[in-house]
């Protein structure tokens, strides 16, 4: 909320949270961080779902967070349990809108508002792979020493540890990174990319706040301002990549109906074979839900 009011990205940026004078504290503080740039965003609070109507975009990080030694699927039921509520509530009070989940673990928890909003799939999409995609890039730059601000870092597949950091898509200046770095670099990269968001988690006690936020808010932008623009997003797949009725991250086209477009990689076996890993670890929480009879 705070990117999205200081990128002046929209007019007016909606808090919802149980604890509505937290909420209210950090509207204000938003809002006059808005006017100090003459950003036209005005920030405020909805007492209730009743107040969060008629939104274009509606971004879901509700959820307990990760605490220190857990993993994303720990969380599974527990967010599972209030996404559902969430998702009754968007339904009800926002049935046009867009659908943005960032909750952990993500990949479930889109596919959780999917069949809970009964939305079409391309109106519901998860944040991970931006994210992951500027960590790898981090770690891009620190094996490298050069090229910050010019590192494009491409990672698929799911959001948790299964991940698929793609050394093969990410440049430094247009130069493939393959040409730069040796592979035991690069395996040093794909590893720390994927335990980044642990890294800061042991750090702070608590979930990362200023690249998930700022990730959150470029695909906000990019569906307001139709942008057209291809970023990596979870989403449910249905036949692409051979995979059907289950969520994962793969680039995708976004423009203001959503997911436009899913791109199609022509992965190598290796790569398929870790994308595999990686949706049968969502399917594995997928079908925990359905034995507990959630859906
Ligand atoms: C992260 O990786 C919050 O899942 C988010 O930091």
């Amino acid at each position: 909320a705070y990117s999205l009011a200081v990128q002046g990205a929209c007019h007016e940026v909606i808090l919802r949270d149980n604890k509505v004078e937290i909420a209210k504290g950090k509207a204000l503080d938003m809002s006059q961080a808005a006017q100090s740039i003459r950003s036209h965003t005005v920030v405020s609070v909805a007492e209730t779902m009743a107040d969060l109507k008629d939104c274009d975009v509606v971004v879901v990080t509700a959820g307990s967070p990760r605490l220190p030694g857990m993993s994303r699927d720990d969380l599974l039921l527990t967010n599972a349990k209030i996404m559902k509520e969430v998702a009754q509530g968007i339904k009800e009070y926002s049935s046009e809108a867009i659908v943005l989940v960032v909750s952990n673990p993500l990949d479930a928890m889109v596919y959780v508002a999917i069949k809970e909003t009964g939305f079409p799939p391309h109106r519901v999409l998860g944040m991970a792979g931006v994210l992951d995609s500027a960590r790898m890039a981090h770690f891009i730059h620190e094996e490298l020493g050069y090229g910050a601000g010019q590192i494009r870092a491409s990672v698929m597949g799911g959001h948790g540890d299964d991940m698929v950091p793609l050394p093969r898509y990410s440049t430094v200046a247009g130069i493939p990174i393959t040409d730069l770095l040796t592979p035991g670099e690069l395996y040093e990269i794909v590893e720390n990319t994927k335990n980044g968001g642990a890294q800061i988690v042991k750090l702070l006690g608590t979930s990362a706040y200023f690249a998930p936020g700022k990730a959150t808010a470029i695909i906000v932008e990019a569906i307001l301002k139709d942008s057209k623009k291809i970023y990596p997003c979870s989403t449910l797949l249905e036949g692409e990549y051979g995979y059907n009725d289950i969520t994962n991250g793969v680039p995708v086209m976004l423009g203001r109906n959503g997911i436009e477009k899913i791109i199609e990689l022509d992965l190598d076996d290796e790569t398929k074979s870790k994308f595999k890993v990686s949706v049968d670890s969502i399917q594995e929480g997928i079908d925990i839900l359905n034995t507990k009879n959630f859906f």
